[in-house]
């Protein structure tokens, strides 16, 4: 069978598939539901209006069903190959992104089609990939620019194969295969973690494979699993989590963006409440949430002296940026979890008055608590906030030297935004 013909069948098959169930569940459930409310009084006693009500609890349980939050949904066709093969062709696509053409792979992990990096990568500028059925993917690598409007984490063009060089490694996680960093040889601020695991540790470099077992995980790692655990075994089982609460505080709702670690065994990951559209559309009400701590300043990294923080997450592998903070109640590492002052020229940071300011998805804060949060919030509340690792730094990389979130570098000469003085305004 021709390529092109072999396409258009999937599709069908696809197109059929979200077809049969649009009839199974739409058509012949609804239509089911409605006469059943509608006939006359035998099935019911409930007066008109309550019909009415019922009739719109089960659409907006049904419109609440679909917007489902870390779950993927969708024909199993679209992400799975049952024997990676199909008329003898290989169908695992490995690192392909979409819309690109690579050569077919030997069977995958969990029997997916494509690597992570495969299925989170785009040949086009948009990061927000709609697959049918109207499943989307996050997309964190452009292969042919940086993004318009890239995903909160940022994107990892500078750092890719082919554009990266010892001044873009700077702009980036080097998570590339074989395509190291020309300037790093271990994470910087590391406090020993580098040495287990051997060589190529996650803690002295992402872009190399660890041989396994590690950790007690049985599959090898490599880029994007140093960082997202993605359970316990690789890869395991978050993004088939169903799960509708956009709070993520605990290993059965996948962590904050599948963000888990092994420190004292398995259970320890990020707090987070998500954005479901991975802030491609930010604002100051429209944004992810993050946990902080403002314990103590001089303690070690990691989940089980920092809590479940994003700046924990980070300082697994950048200790010492945490330990090192402070000395003699001076700051001798610009702080990270530590409240913003409602006092001095914090006092008017985030355009403040009173305190209370506008949240900047530029310069996000942490929150003390996101218990019972549902939604974020638009405020940055001065004496409890805290500055973070991601206040100034993009997790996956950035057009700015350091992963930096703005031109630190280059400013004042490049006249760009400077996030320094939405914190310090005395300095602007
Ligand atoms: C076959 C395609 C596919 C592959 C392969 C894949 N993903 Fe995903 N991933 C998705 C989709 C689709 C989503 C969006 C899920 C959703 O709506 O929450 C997603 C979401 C994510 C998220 C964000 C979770 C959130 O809160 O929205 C992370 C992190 C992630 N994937 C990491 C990985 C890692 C690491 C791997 C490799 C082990 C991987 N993905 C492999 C399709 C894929
Ligand atoms: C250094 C650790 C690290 C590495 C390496 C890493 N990630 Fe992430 N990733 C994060 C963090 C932290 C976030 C949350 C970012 C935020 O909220 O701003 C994230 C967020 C995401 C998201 C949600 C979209 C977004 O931008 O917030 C996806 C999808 C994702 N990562 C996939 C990947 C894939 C695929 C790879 C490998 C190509 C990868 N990550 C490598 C740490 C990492
Ligand atoms: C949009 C992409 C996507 C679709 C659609 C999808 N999966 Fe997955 N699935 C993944 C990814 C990515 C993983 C591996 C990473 C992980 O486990 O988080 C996975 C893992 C799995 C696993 C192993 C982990 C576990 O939970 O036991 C099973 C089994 C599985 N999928 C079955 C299915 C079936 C059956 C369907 C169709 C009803 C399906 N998947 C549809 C992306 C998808
Ligand atoms: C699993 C270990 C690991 C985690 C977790 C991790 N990093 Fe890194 N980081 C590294 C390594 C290794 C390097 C050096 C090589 C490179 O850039 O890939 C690095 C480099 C950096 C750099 C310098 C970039 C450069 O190339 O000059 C910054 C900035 C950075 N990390 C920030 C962060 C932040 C912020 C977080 C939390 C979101 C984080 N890291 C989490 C391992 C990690
Ligand atoms: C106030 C903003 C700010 C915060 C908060 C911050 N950083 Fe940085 N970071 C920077 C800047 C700016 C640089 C560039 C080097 C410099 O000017 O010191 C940098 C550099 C780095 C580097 C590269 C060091 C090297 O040797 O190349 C790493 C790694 C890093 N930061 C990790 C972190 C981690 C982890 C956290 C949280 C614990 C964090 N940063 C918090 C602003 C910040
Ligand atoms: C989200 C808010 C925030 C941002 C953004 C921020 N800072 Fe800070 N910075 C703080 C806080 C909070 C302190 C600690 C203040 C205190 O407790 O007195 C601090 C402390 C400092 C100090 C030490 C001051 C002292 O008295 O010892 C310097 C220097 C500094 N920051 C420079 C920077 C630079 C440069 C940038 C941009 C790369 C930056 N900061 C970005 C919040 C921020």
């Amino acid at each position: 069978m021709k390529k092109s013909t072999q396409i258009k069948k999937v599709t069908q098959l696809t197109l059929f598939t979200q077809f049969t169930q649009f009839t199974q569940f739409t058509l012949f459930t609804w239509l089911k539901i409605i006469v059943q409310i509608f006939q006359l009084d035998k099935l019911s006693k409930l007066s008109k209006p309550g019909k009415l009500g019922f009739l719109f609890f089960i659409i907006s349980s049904l419109i609440f069903t679909t917007a489902l939050y870390a779950k993927v949904t969708g024909p199993c066709v679209n992400c799975h190959t049952m024997h990676n093969s199909q008329n003898g062709q290989a169908m695992n696509r490995g690192d392909t992104p979409w819309g690109g053409s690579g050569t077919l792979n030997t069977p995958n992990e969990t029997l997916l089609n494509a690597t992570c990096l495969g299925c989170h990568s785009s040949t086009d500028g948009e990061t927000i990939k709609t697959l049918p059925g109207g499943q989307k993917v996050p997309i964190v690598f452009n292969t042919t620019g940086y993004p318009a409007n890239p995903l909160s984490g940022g994107n990892f063009y500078w750092v890719s194969t082919g554009v990266a060089s010892s001044e873009n490694d700077t702009k980036g996680h080097n998570v590339f295969l074989g395509n190291g960093d020309d300037n790093l040889s271990s994470a910087p601020g590391d406090v020993g973690g580098g040495t287990c695991g051997g060589v190529n540790a996650c803690h002295k470099n992402l872009y190399a494979s660890t041989s396994p077992p590690s950790f007690g995980f049985p599959g090898a790692r490599q880029g994007c699993t140093k960082c997202h655990m993605v359970g316990t075994d690789f890869p395991k089982g978050y993004h088939h989590i169903n799960d509708t609460d956009p709070l993520k505080n605990s290993t059965s709702d996948g962590w904050f963006r599948f963000l888990s670690g092994h420190q004292s065994g398995s259970g320890h990951g990020v707090t987070g409440l998500i954005d479901v559209n991975w802030q491609h559309d930010a604002s100051s009400t429209v944004h992810n949430e993050y946990l902080g701590y403002s314990g103590t300043k001089t303690s070690a990294g990691g989940f089980s002296a920092l809590g479940n923080t994003m700046t924990a997450y980070c300082t697994g592998c950048h200790g010492n940026f945490h330990i090192e903070q402070s000395t003699s109640n001076a700051w001798i590492r610009h702080p990270s979890d530590a409240v913003i002052p409602n006092s001095g020229e914090f006092a008017s940071a985030y355009n403040a008055t009173g305190g209370t300011g506008t949240y900047d998805p530029r310069v996000p804060v942490a929150r003390p608590t996101l218990n019972g949060w549902t939604t974020p919030d638009a405020t940055v509340r001065l004496g409890t906030d805290l500055v973070m690792c991601l206040s100034c730094h993009r997790a996956h990389g950035s057009p700015y030297s350091k992963i930096m979130r703005w031109d630190y570098k280059g400013w004042p000469a490049s006249g760009e935004f400077n996030g320094c003085t939405v914190c310090h305004t005395g300095k602007n």
